[in-house]
């Protein structure tokens, strides 16, 4: 495929205040995008547009899991610019503390599930009829907790292997038409989502450095993942993969699920750990 020239484009991004949502507007506007950015907190996107210079900023709060308000901030996307060429439907959350299958709450969970998959789809639907008038991209972001196991992460992990199949789908369906899907598997990302496996909770953070060992388990800058999107979309690329020691792990990973799954269920330490992480829940 021929390169996607990012000039003038517009750009949507939910979750455009988190860690990678923000390190990506910035770095989509030094190459002369107009953006549409969507989160939650409107102080927070007055704050980041402000920052960007509001001229080819547009900020918008809604709530992705609400197909009427997606619905309502793709037409004031194109009420302000015209069109909408790319969507990247980046929000998403985890459950904090992290918790089992058996002592989550289900509220907390099912919402998991709700934002990173459903809200996924809602923004993309919203959007999708622009991106193919305009031969434009489309780009999801899964994790690679699509493919890694997701223990004390389950709601996580399931959310995002669907998110991945999505984009899969959709880059498929696409190919008859001048758009193109992809997926955006980041690893591990210095951002609030990934703090209590960062530092933030004491025994998710000893869980995460037991099952992701040596540089598979090192965190990378939201500005390298953000580098990685803007020549991904440029590419309009099936599946963007940062950092790229990922790669031969995503390729083989009936192998690797195997081996680490197996690994994983005879791992004493991993057990114990499992057993604090629910008493401390109870508590
Ligand atoms: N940080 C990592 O290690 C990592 C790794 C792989 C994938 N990811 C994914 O990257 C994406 C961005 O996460 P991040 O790391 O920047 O975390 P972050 O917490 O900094 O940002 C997530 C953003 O999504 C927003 N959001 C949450 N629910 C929303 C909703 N219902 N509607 C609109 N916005 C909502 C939040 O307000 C927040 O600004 C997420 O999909 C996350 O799952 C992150």
């Amino acid at each position: 495929m021929s390169r996607y020239s990012l000039r003038d484009k517009v750009v949507l991004i939910t979750g455009a205040t988190g860690g990678i949502g923000a390190a990506c507007a910035r770095d989509l506007l030094d190459r002369g995008t107009r953006l549409v950015l969507v989160d939650l907190d409107q102080p927070a996107l007055d704050a980041l547009a402000a920052e960007l210079g509001p001229g080819a900023v547009l900020a918008v709060a809604a709530d992705v899991t609400s197909f009427e308000q997606m619905c309502s901030v793709a037409d004031q996307a194109v009420a302000r610019f015209g069109r909408i060429d790319v969507v990247f439907a980046n929000a998403g959350t985890a459950v904090d503390p992290p918790v089992t299958v058996a002592t989550a709450d289900v509220a907390a969970y099912e919402r998991v599930i709700e934002v990173n998959l459903l809200g996924v789809w809602r923004t993309v639907k919203a959007c999708l009829d622009e991106v193919i008038r305009n031969d434009g991209y489309v780009l999801v972001t899964a994790s690679i907790y699509a493919f890694v196991n997701g223990i004390a992460n389950s709601a996580y992990a399931t959310s995002k292997a669907a998110v991945e199949m999505f984009g899969r789908s959709l880059r498929t369906e696409l190919a008859h038409t001048g758009a193109s899907a992809g997926v955006l598997l980041p690893g591990w990302v210095v951002t609030p989502l990934a703090h209590p496996a960062l530092g933030g909770n004491r025994t998710a953070t000893t869980m995460a450095r037991r099952a992701f060992k040596g540089p598979l388990g090192q965190p990378i800058s939201p500005e390298r993942i953000a580098r990685a999107v803007t020549s991904g979309i440029e590419r309009r690329a099936a599946r963007i993969i940062e950092p790229r020691r990922w790669a031969p792990v995503s390729l083989l990973r009936g192998i690797f699920a195997t081996a680490t799954d197996t690994w994983l269920d005879h791992d004493r330490t991993m057990s114990a750990l499992v057993q604090r992480l629910e008493s401390e829940a109870k508590h």
